[in-house]
């Protein structure tokens, strides 16, 4: 992309799941994490377009909201700046109660700018985004993004214990930490420490495995029982084990919760409810895995035979199983 032309959509992330009231100890940390979702979850103020975390919510959202996680995009068109083209044009779909849903497509085909608007990043030109029925324009930025839990390509994780790595804001017992670090599998490992909760943890985590630290991310995120879990899928950084191992606790700790997740890996994704695949900013399919496998010119086809002939038949045959699955409920 053109450096002139890019609009700065935030530099410095932090938080998975911001709090209304970060602790400006989260701010001062973190430079070299940068990724969207990290952006997201930070108070930053330098956007060109749109940027409402100082504005007051035009209507009280109850505490419980989202309840269910539905989330519908109604005709949304959004352009990074005036004069800039569109990024997404007219895109609708939407997400029901519970359902888990891909976003891929090409590089530039607007997975990123999906979740920024969701995540009121960027505001829309056109069109509306509505979870649970509220329009997210009349929620401020920081309220929406602090109900969402938000998981980032890369994990994060700040020096201190497992404690505060878990609770950023100090406010949790030890029954609700140690209950989430049973959910995801890390609960007999933190009671094999001396300290137990106290074990001290060295910057980016360095004295833990790298499947520890992001399941450590992930329980943070569940530490709230968020709804809705937008995800921005790790890359090749991760090693294909431990992103199997996330994965694996994923499915089974976030039952029930809607989740949006980038995917890079078609394998992490080849048996969700459904794939958003977008083209040049507009919604190209959207369906279920191995109904969209079944238009062998389909760009999800392209996509999985991209991956190479081993892997399309694997990724082909894990999704029928996955359809027959859901067929026979
Ligand atoms: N901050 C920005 N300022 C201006 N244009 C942008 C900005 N970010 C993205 N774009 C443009 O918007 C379009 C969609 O980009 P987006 O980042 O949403 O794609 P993507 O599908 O996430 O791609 P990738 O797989 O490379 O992450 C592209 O044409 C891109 O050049
Ligand atoms: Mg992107």
């Amino acid at each position: 992309m053109n450096g002139a032309d890019e609009v700065n959509t935030g530099t410095n992330g932090v938080v998975l799941k911001m709090k209304e009231n970060p602790k400006s100890q989260l701010k001062e940390t973190e430079d070299e994490h940068v990724s969207n979702i990290h952006s997201a979850c930070m108070n930053h103020k330098d956007r060109s377009n749109g940027g409402n975390d100082d504005e007051d919510d035009t209507i009280m959202v109850d505490k419980e909201w989202p309840r269910n996680g539905v989330i519908v995009f109604h005709n949304v068109s959004m352009r990074y700046r005036e004069k800039l083209p569109l990024v997404l044009k007219s895109v609708s779909f939407s997400i029901q109660d519970g359902e888990r849903v891909a976003i891929v497509g090409r590089t530039g085909a607007g997975k990123s700018s999906i979740l920024l608007t969701l995540l009121r990043m960027m505001e829309i030109e056109s069109g509306n985004v509505k979870v649970d029925g509220v329009d997210i324009k009349s929620v401020s930025g920081r309220t929406l993004r602090s109900r969402f839990g938000m998981i980032p390509q890369d994990s994060f994780i700040l020096q201190g214990t497992i404690r505060s790595n878990l609770d950023l804001e100090g406010t949790c017992d030890d029954d609700a930490l140690w209950k989430v670090l049973e959910l995801v599998d890390l609960k007999k490992l933190v009671e094999s420490f001396d300290e137990k909760l106290d074990h001290r943890v060295e910057e980016r985590g360095s004295n833990l495995s790298a499947g520890t630290v992001q399941l450590m991310c992930l329980a943070r995120v569940l530490i709230d029982n968020p709804k809705i879990i937008i995800m921005d899928e790790a890359t090749s950084s991760v090693d294909i084990e431990t992103d199997a191992l996330v994965q694996t606790t994923i499915r089974q700790v976030c039952k029930g919760k809607t989740i949006i997740s980038i995917a890079h890996r078609l394998q992490t994704v080849i048996d969700f409810d459904k794939v958003l695949v977008l083209n040049e900013g507009e919604v190209a399919e959207f369906n279920h895995p191995h109904l969209l496998l079944q238009n062998e010119d389909g760009i999800f086809s392209s996509l999985v035979k991209d991956t190479g002939e081993t892997s399309a038949t694997e990724l082909l045959r894990r999704a029928k199983e996955a359809y027959d699955d859901v067929e026979s409920i």
